[in-house]
């Protein structure tokens, strides 16, 4: 693996959640696999999850981690191609990225959309001029469009979940749209879509309101049902989330504050186990009486980040060893 930006560059989705579970079992199996390696983690937005659990998983290899908050202690960064830069932004990504890829061995980097330009955002233009310039292998910790790190966890914790049933027959998982205050990103569903895709292990189900359709792209193989009840019928998984409208990009059209889940709701899953990325807005998105139920999985995805993140950046470090 040189980078690690979408499910795209896995060969083999079932060894990397292998491995995960085997760092999960035991922690320091390889903590020497990284010693004397530094990671830079760089974040042009907020994290509490991704920041914590990819720095716990570096150092359980060995490596040193060091966490630059661009957005808030960096120079204004640009991105485009032959910028004039007599605006706001002092320092172009050819300039920083060669410095800092020279700085460490693997360079992360989170960087959200701006949900103004459809096109912009899709380009990927933030992780891509990392690719390009930074010189040594670059994890997305959430980029424009995609959150892998997120949804390799997502994956490890239905794989361990549905195990635990000793059910032979693939789970049925249903990605449910939520209501939110504001505009989100498209980067969970999309990620978590393209994923689950790639891992061709499940009946998977999007259901959303019919403005909130997501990029093809990512969803190709799903089925989608507008019908939300209909959807959650018999499903075993549902994966709750927020995002944006995509056709009408970044909007928030509708009033669809019914979308909001109840464990009356449910009551037609197969006793489904719930699951959200976090951060939540409770009692928005989703109520108290569901995450704080038995069959929420909110906390252990979370913890799960560090093995995913653990296997990612073994697989680099075994590449660039
Ligand atoms: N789920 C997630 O990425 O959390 P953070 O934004 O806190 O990293």
């Amino acid at each position: 693996m040189r980078n690690f930006i979408s499910s795209n560059d896995v060969n083999n989705i079932d060894a990397l959640v292998a491995k995960a579970l085997q760092y999960k079992a035991d922690p320091y199996a390889d903590r020497a696999l990284g010693t004397g390696k530094k990671i830079g983690l760089l974040f042009l937005n907020p994290s509490l999850r991704t920041r914590i659990s990819t720095q716990v998983a570096a150092m359980q290899l060995g490596m040193e981690s060091f966490v630059f908050n661009v957005d808030k202690e960096g120079w204004a960064m640009e991105f485009a191609e032959g910028a004039v830069m007599n605006g706001t932004t002092v320092e172009h990504i050819r300039d920083a990225a060669p410095v800092l890829g020279s700085y460490f061995d693997i360079l992360c980097v989170r960087s959200f959309p701006g949900l103004q330009d459809r096109a912009s955002d899709y380009a990927e233009t933030v992780i891509n001029q990392f690719i390009k310039y930074a010189g040594v292998p670059i994890v997305s910790l959430e980029s424009a469009t995609l959150h892998p790190l997120q949804s390799l966890s997502d994956i490890v914790t239905i794989h361990e979940q549905w195990k635990l049933t000793g059910q032979s027959k693939k789970p049925k998982i249903v990605l449910s749209w939520a209501p939110h205050i504001k505009p989100l990103p498209q980067c969970v569903a999309n990620s978590f879509a393209q994923w689950v895709n790639a891992w061709g292990q499940a009946e998977f189900i999007i259901t959303h309101p019919k403005e909130y359709t997501l990029s093809e792209t990512f969803t190709r193989g799903a089925s989608i049902i507008h019908d939300q009840d209909e959807a959650l019928a018999g499903a075993d998984f549902v994966y709750v989330k927020n995002w944006s409208a995509y056709e009408n990009y970044g909007a928030m059209p509708g009033d669809y504050r019914n979308w909001m889940l109840n464990n009356q709701r449910l009551s037609v899953t197969h006793a489904a186990k719930l699951m959200h990325c976090l951060p939540v807005r409770r009692n928005v998105e989703i109520p108290d009486e569901i995450l704080d139920a038995p069959n929420s999985l909110i906390t252990t995805q979370a913890a799960n980040r560090v093995w995913a993140a653990q296997a990612v950046l073994s697989e680099i470090l075994n590449a660039h060893s």
